[in-house]
């Protein structure tokens, strides 16, 4: 039997191998809905262009709402045979219309069919993953006010660094989030795009609209090269980096939280319902959601990296190689959609452990720098004090001590030019204090930063 795509060219059907091995509908069947309104916008401006009639137009639209309801319902069988999502629903109208059915595809190839579906499909994708990281920047700055007194240390190598207020932490993961937001925004622009009617490769010699169908769409444009249009897959490409980007954020706000939630550490009690036990260590509660958040990371890059060896060295323009691109998209918007949305609970319902990290901030001298700065604004030349302050803290390792508890003979020692005015400079809370620069963690600057955010994303709390 002869498939839709197999024209009267063909001498013989295909090998048996052949429709398992090439068909996309195992997982093109997802674009089913993008499928309908492209082709029902397709009809309607056919219409317009006199290419078919109204009431033949009438028909076609009736016929794919039908089918995309019994896809929607279910009620939909799908047959490797008829390859993909776009033969399916063709045949599916042919069956029901005859000959009216088998107009619908004039002015069109499955090459820009294909593109436009999956752009529309991108594009709600693009929505749907900006509206969770909004969620998981809600899920940050929800604890802003509740963490507003926590000073946490901030590390740099993972070594103990300066102190910082915890809601100073929490924004830097919002900033992150919203750099990610403006590459979705930036990148969507280009997935707006309408290719249809481009056809197979050189366009069409039919009197068609392109920028007609392209508004019906809801697309911001049209592309302007049939060639090029057939070919390019810098929207799925760019989406993957994007999505990988979050990704990445992702797993290092996951690292964090599982070291954090160790005995070592003890920042965080991550809340429960989110933790898993071990099937013999009675008293183990594990962070294995971080940990997944951290592990499927590695999908997703794995995703941008398959796409990018895909369309490496292809020539122009369609080749069915970029059929494999579905897949790898598909999977990097689930990981990454299922990562969020189960990252903004945990981070709304973690507890800082505030009495144990209160208790250590005492050690790794996070108060040195403020005080190497202290020394600067004493007229000491910042080479001097830094060196100055690294002799001291030597000092205070020695007699395992905090520069706080050194005593003064110490310090005049050190620079004669010192009185007990060290005093009120030193202790991580202190040094908190002292912070005044923009972007820092000074308290009036980070309380300026919760007051943009809540405004940006107007929670109430
Ligand atoms: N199922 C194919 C895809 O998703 C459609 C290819 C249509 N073009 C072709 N020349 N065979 O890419």
């Amino acid at each position: 039997m002869s498939t839709p795509s197999r024209s009267g060219v063909f001498g013989e059907g295909p090998n048996r191998l052949v429709e398992q091995f090439t068909e996309s509908v195992s997982f093109d069947h997802r674009l089913y809905a993008q499928d309908v309104a492209g082709s029902i916008a397709h009809s309607q401006m056919l219409a317009e262009n006199g290419i078919i009639s109204r009431d033949e137009q009438q028909l076609i639209e009736h016929g794919l709402l039908e089918i995309r309801a019994e896809i929607a319902a279910g009620n939909f069988e799908l047959r490797t045979e008829l390859e993909d999502i776009h033969m399916h629903i063709e045949k599916a109208l042919i069956d029901r219309l005859g000959d009216v059915g088998r107009k619908l595809h004039s002015g069109r190839s499955r090459n820009d069919q294909v593109a436009t579906d999956f752009r529309l499909w991108v594009r709600d994708a693009i929505d749907d993953v900006d509206k969770k990281l909004v969620e998981l920047q809600r899920a940050f700055v929800s604890r802003c006010d509740r963490d507003a007194d926590v000073i946490l240390p901030a590390y740099t190598h993972l070594q103990r660094a300066q102190p910082v207020l915890a809601p100073h932490y929490w924004l830097a993961y919002c900033e992150k989030f919203e750099r990610d937001r403006q590459r979705l925004q930036d990148c969507r622009r280009r997935v707006n795009v309408s290719t249809l009617g481009t056809a197979a490769v050189a366009g069409t010699t039919l009197q068609i609209d392109r920028h007609d169908v392209a508004r019906r769409l809801g697309f911001e444009g049209v592309s302007a090269n049939s060639i090029d249009s057939s070919s390019d897959r810098d929207f799925v490409l760019e989406t993957a980096f994007v999505l990988t980007m979050i990704a990445e954020h992702l797993s290092t706000l996951a690292e964090e939280w599982v070291l954090w939630s160790t005995v070592e550490f003890n920042f965080i009690k991550l809340p429960q319902a989110f933790c898993t036990g071990s099937s013999i260590m009675p008293q183990k509660i594990n962070p294995d959601v971080m940990e997944l958040i951290r592990g499927k990371t590695a999908r997703v890059v794995g995703s941008l990296h398959s796409l990018l060896v895909l369309v490496k060295g292809l020539p122009l323009a369609y080749n069915r190689d970029l059929q494999e691109d579905k897949p790898q998209l598909f999977d990097a918007v689930d990981t990454v959609s299922a990562c969020l949305e189960i990252a903004a609970p945990v981070v709304q319902g973690a507890e800082l452990n505030r009495d144990s990290i209160t208790a250590g901030l005492d050690r790794g001298y996070l108060d040195a720098t403020t005080f190497m700065e202290y020394l600067i604004r004493r007229n000491i030349p910042q080479r001097t004090a830094h060196h100055l302050v690294g002799q001291l803290v030597r000092k205070a390792i020695d007699k395992r001590v905090s520069l706080s508890e050194l005593p003064l003979s110490d310090y005049q020692e050190a620079h004669p030019d010192l009185d007990d005015g060290v005093y009120e400079v030193l202790g991580a809370e202190k040094a908190i204090d002292a912070f005044v620069s923009y972007g820092s963690t000074a308290s009036v600057e980070v309380a300026k930063q919760v007051e943009r955010w809540k405004k940006k994303l107007e929670t109430k709390d």
